[in-house]
């Protein structure tokens, strides 16, 4: 019907809680519990939890997999590099998704986008390994068209779309460069939609930064991290986790954002 709006599907917010695991292992022992957090984060609003289980172990444990993959009462989405030893624990736990990162001993987070375009035989069978135990496959890419395609290609179920370099320019105040990575990833969540992928985003995201992500239809989840763990220090998590949502949704129903109303209320 003309000038009728479409609605955008809703969009998920999978909430990660690595770094609950960071603080707890600063000291060792049991506090804070990753589980606790995800508990409470379901209970604020988050449709999922999502765990990266590194090589080095630095933050989440084998066991933070296990208890909150027979715990949790929503997806869990494990963020994994694509190696033996993680694909053997995937298929042990099966988890709702499996996001395939690069890892890199020496870096503090992920840095970039997985390298999908040169064809890794060990890429291709663990995707088939983990689709046929029935476990959704997303893949972190940087919002490029060869990284779609290529994803595509590999069978993957979803993208995960990186938002690193986005919020680093919106960070630094550079509204030419943060204008230009918008439109890089409104072209990429299209492309990938188009290529039958589904769509998340993900990396960096925060309150000032989410809104631009949220809006663009073809995104259906956010998995945000760092800054809400880092916000409940200041106002808990709960109220970080139901901050988000409420911007997320504002963004989605094309609301103006809450800061804009405030300087010209
Ligand atoms: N998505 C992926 C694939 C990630 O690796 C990370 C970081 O672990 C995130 C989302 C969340 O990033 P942040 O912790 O910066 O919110």
């Amino acid at each position: 019907m003309p000038g009728t709006a479409v609605k955008p599907p809703f969009q998920r917010l999978g909430v990660n809680i690595d770094h609950v695991a960071t603080i707890r292992n600063a000291r060792g022992g049991r506090h804070p519990d990753p589980l606790r957090a995800a508990h409470l984060a379901v209970e604020a609003g988050a449709d999922g939890i999502t765990a990266h289980l590194r090589e080095d172990r630095r933050h989440i444990s084998d066991h933070d997999i296990a208890r909150l993959k027979s715990e949790l009462t929503r997806p869990l989405n494990l963020e994994m590099a694509a190696t033996e030893e993680m694909l053997d624990i995937a298929l042990r736990h099966v988890p709702n998704a499996c996001c395939l990162v690069p890892e890199r001993r020496e870096e503090r987070t992920t840095e970039g986008g997985l390298n999908v375009t040169d064809g890794s035989e060990q890429l291709v069978r663990v995707i088939g390994d983990l689709k046929s135990a029935g476990i959704r496959v997303s893949l972190f890419i940087e919002p490029d068209p060869r990284s779609i395609e290529a994803s595509a290609r590999l069978g993957a179920d979803i993208v995960e779309l990186h938002t690193g370099a986005y919020c680093e320019k919106a960070l630094s105040d550079d509204a030419a460069g943060t204008a230009r990575e918008i439109e890089r990833m409104t072209s990429a969540a299209r492309l990938a939609a188009e290529a039958g992928l589904e769509v998340h985003a993900g990396h960096g995201l925060t309150f000032n930064t989410v809104a631009p992500i949220a809006r663009l239809p073809e995104v259906v989840e956010l998995n945000i991290g760092h800054f809400l763990i880092g916000e409940a220090i200041f106002g808990g998590l709960s109220s970080a986790v139901k901050r988000m949502r409420v911007l997320m949704d504002e963004a989605r129903a094309g609301a103006r954002p809450e800061r804009e109303r405030m300087r010209t209320a």
